[in-house]
């Protein structure tokens, strides 16, 4: 059983493939019966870039960035968001090579088990479940907090007092100082309710969701630059001053707030990646998914960087630790208070399309997984009228649900960079193995200066990761013992790539 944790699953060069055609994995090469069908090829370049966008910007710029300037970089949270950004652009351009060469559904996890082997994969696999259904989980908790602030400032407006049940709407535990404590809250309902409408979506097909993602996209991105273009005027330089405060002990402030920063705002980065999960249904990802990888990410970086200088500079960071702290920085000036809804509803759609993204990228995951035979064949399951992989949606979002009912964003958010630090870091390093192990592969797109890119991109995120504190390893350690209990009792006995070195029939 323990033999063979380093047995690879062989790989082809990715044959060329086109517009409406079905992906190269089929039900018959996955050993899976009839009501296995296709995933189908409908996502063209642009699509992919706004599903990037679309996964990226939510709760890191709307809720977690505040925190993180008022508790740990100060102004200097523009220098933690150059620096998550760093180390996501060499883990993004790692991604681009990986996604146009492999087109396959399994992202990281493929790269990985081309490369380094069966367990590691499974580790990386398991490892972004952390990032995609906590992450979706996560961000459903912060869509919960702005669409209640959005319905009382409305009600409000139309001179009603009205005020949703805090019982309802909030996690019943807490961490604190590494505890859970009871809040008094039975749960969060409507963090519950936008996961099962989401996953209602991702249900009936791709291509729906992704026209509904391109809608969402374009009014947070029209409200994040009116953000930039009119909280500009109103930026007083006085506030970045001084732009790494002194340390107080810990890591906050100073230059560890600044690395404990960047830890926390990772998180707004993740999402980039997500593409790569949509490569076996794009019509030609050997163009596009460098396209909508990179694309989305360069976009990101830029507006993160603008949107972290307006803020500090509108409003002193220590009031901006706040759960909402884009709308906090505009209180503070009446003549932006149409701004300041505005905020609020591009919020409220932002980390609504984040929670699509994420919830369509985990269960292609769990797909690829399950056609390797490491998970049960009713995660491989895909619809025969809508070519989705419907059972695993379904099982996700019961996951998904049950964990933003319960847990509040900040445990949620940290385990979710942790689990995608970790994948980027397999990524960056799978890239260097392939190039030597299968140096005949045609890669339709390069990671320039590999050697140092990659390196720098390993070392970066296991660097985040470190600056994440012990709390989160040990939860890590603890998420990683429940996966790899779950892969020596079924993965081992049912993976197809070792029946296949058995010599028996798959
Ligand atoms: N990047 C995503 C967000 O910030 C996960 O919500």
């Amino acid at each position: 059983m323990f033999k063979n944790l380093m047995i690879t699953k062989p790989i082809s060069a990715s044959p060329e493939v086109h517009a409406g055609e079905d992906s190269p994995v089929t039900p018959a090469a996955a050993g899976l019966g009839s009501e296995h069908g296709q995933l189908k090829r409908t996502l063209s370049g642009w699509q992919l870039l706004l599903l990037g966008v679309g996964g990226i910007i939510g709760a890191g710029i709307f809720v977690m960035t505040g925190q993180a300037a008022a508790n740990h970089a100060g102004p200097a949270i523009m220098l933690s968001f150059v620096l998550a950004g760093l180390a996501c652009a060499f883990a993004g351009l790692c991604y681009a090579e990986f996604a146009a060469m492999l087109p396959v559904s399994g992202s990281a996890y493929s790269y990985t088990y081309a490369t380094m082997g069966e367990a590691l994969a499974w580790f990386v696999g398991w490892s972004l479940v952390l990032e995609y259904q906590f992450a979706a989980a996560a961000v459903a908790v912060g869509w919960s907090a702005y669409t209640i602030s959005m319905m009382e400032s409305m009600a409000q407006l139309a001179g009603i007092d009205w005020q949703f049940p805090a019982w309802l709407a909030s996690a019943p535990v807490t961490v604190v100082d590494g505890k859970l404590v009871s809040t008094g809250a039975l749960f969060n309902l409507p963090a519950v309710l936008v996961i099962f409408a989401i996953a209602a979506l991702c249900y009936v097909g791709i291509r729906n969701s992704a026209r509904a993602n391109a809608v969402i996209v374009a009014i947070k991105v029209v409200v994040i630059l009116a953000l930039i273009g009119f909280g500009a005027a109103y930026v007083n330089a006085a506030n970045w001053h001084p732009f790494i405060p002194a340390n107080e002990g810990g890591d906050r402030f100073g230059w560890e707030g600044v690395l404990r920063g960047a830890s926390i705002v990772f998180f707004a980065y993740i999402g980039f990646d997500a593409v790569a999960t949509a490569a076996q249904e794009a019509k030609n990802p050997q163009r596009d998914m460098p396209v909508g990888i990179l694309g989305s990410l360069v976009v990101c970086t830029v507006l993160y960087i603008a949107v972290s200088a307006v803020l500090t500079g509108m409003t002193p960071y220590t009031e901006l630790g706040t759960a909402k702290p884009v709308a906090t920085a505009l209180e503070a000036y009446p003549a932006l208070s149409l701004l300041k809804y505005a905020v609020e509803i591009a919020a409220v759609a932002g980390l609504t399309s984040v929670i699509l993204v994420m919830m369509m990228a985990q269960p292609r995951v769990f797909y690829a997984m399950a056609t390797d035979g490491l998970l049960g064949k009713v995660f491989a399951a895909v619809h025969p009228r809508f070519h989705t992989p419907h059972k695993a949606t379904v099982i996700v979002a019961i996951c998904a649900a049950a964990l933003a009912a319960v847990f509040p964003l900040g445990v949620l958010g940290d385990l979710v960079s942790m689990g995608t630090l970790l994948a980027f870091a397999v990524v960056c390093a799978s890239v260097l193995i392939l190039r030597r192990t299968r140096p005949d592969l045609k890669r339709h797109f390069r990671v320039p200066f590999a050697p140092v890119v990659c390196v720098l991109g390993t070392l970066s995120c296991l660097s985040l990761v470190f600056f994440m504190g012990w709390y989160n390893w040990a939860l890590l350690a603890g998420w990683t013992a429940i996966g790899f209990a779950i892969y020596f009792s079924y993965g081992v006995r049912h993976s197809r790539v070792r029946q296949a070195a058995r010599g028996e029939h798959v």
